[in-house]
């Protein structure tokens, strides 16, 4: 299976990945998170990257695109794999077309005033990478793997606002991108994480 997981921020895109990597087996490739590790190590592509992220805007497609080339590449992604935050403009979803034919885009739907609150109140595991909210968690260490429990420097009111707009300019036009190609599946992101995950196996499994 080739899925692209398409959504705006704080849509839910990483929550549900980690739920389908684990249902389906499948090779979970999120762009943020390969830029958040190169910035961790400190390589020249984290140093770049994180100009961009700090702002909310995108690193440039030809950085972007790059990385994916060579991720798919991998012996992992053989059997398919889930994209998780890429493509996210039109010149990148052309460039993923060169790269390989996927078989669905599956779109989490979102109210859009809604995500500042699940953003801003987000927080993660830094060795995992598990998703959690104060709302309902606690705090203390990562209930998955024990690992520090910490907030990402982009979750700030300030750069939340500015990816929500960049959402909207350039990632938002895909969802009619891949309809116009027959790709696109909906689910509804604002039901409860489980229901929203519920409603992917329905989608997944039908497709299988
Ligand atoms: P990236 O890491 O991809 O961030 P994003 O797209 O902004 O999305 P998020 O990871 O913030 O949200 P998510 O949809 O994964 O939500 P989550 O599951 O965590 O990118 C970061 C930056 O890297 C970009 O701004 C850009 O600079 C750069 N970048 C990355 N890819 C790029 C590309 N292709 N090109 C150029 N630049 C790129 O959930 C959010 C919160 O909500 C959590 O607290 C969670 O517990 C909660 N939650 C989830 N689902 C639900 C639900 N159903 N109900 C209630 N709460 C929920
Ligand atoms: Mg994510």
């Amino acid at each position: 299976m080739k899925l692209v997981l398409l959504g705006a921020p704080g849509a839910g895109k990483g929550t549900q990945a980690a739920r389908i990597a684990e249902k389906y087996g499948i090779t979970h490739i999120s762009t943020g998170d390969i830029f958040r590790k190169n910035l961790k190590e400190g390589t020249p592509v984290g140093l770049k990257a994180k100009a961009y992220i700090d702002k909310g805007q995108l690193v440039p497609d030809e950085v972007t695109c790059e990385i994916v080339a060579e991720r798919l590449k991998e012996a992992d992604c053989r059997k398919g794999f889930m994209l998780d935050g890429f493509p996210r403009n039109v010149m990148q979803a052309e460039a993923l077309d060169k790269m390989s034919d996927v078989d669905l885009v599956l779109n989490i739907a979102v109210e859009l005033d809604k995500l500042m609150a699940r953003l801003t109140g987000r927080r993660v595991c830094a060795k995992c990478g598990e998703s959690y909210h104060v709302s309902t968690f606690a705090g203390g260490p990562c209930l998955k793997c024990g690992g520090e429990v910490i907030q990402r420097a982009d979750d700030t009111e300030e750069t939340v606002g500015k990816r929500l707009r960049v959402y909207t300019e350039q990632t938002q036009p895909l969802i009619e991108y891949y309809a116009a190609k027959g790709k696109l599946a909906s689910v509804d992101g604002m039901k409860s994480i489980d229901e929203v995950f519920a409603e992917v196996v329905r989608v997944l499994d039908a497709i299988a």
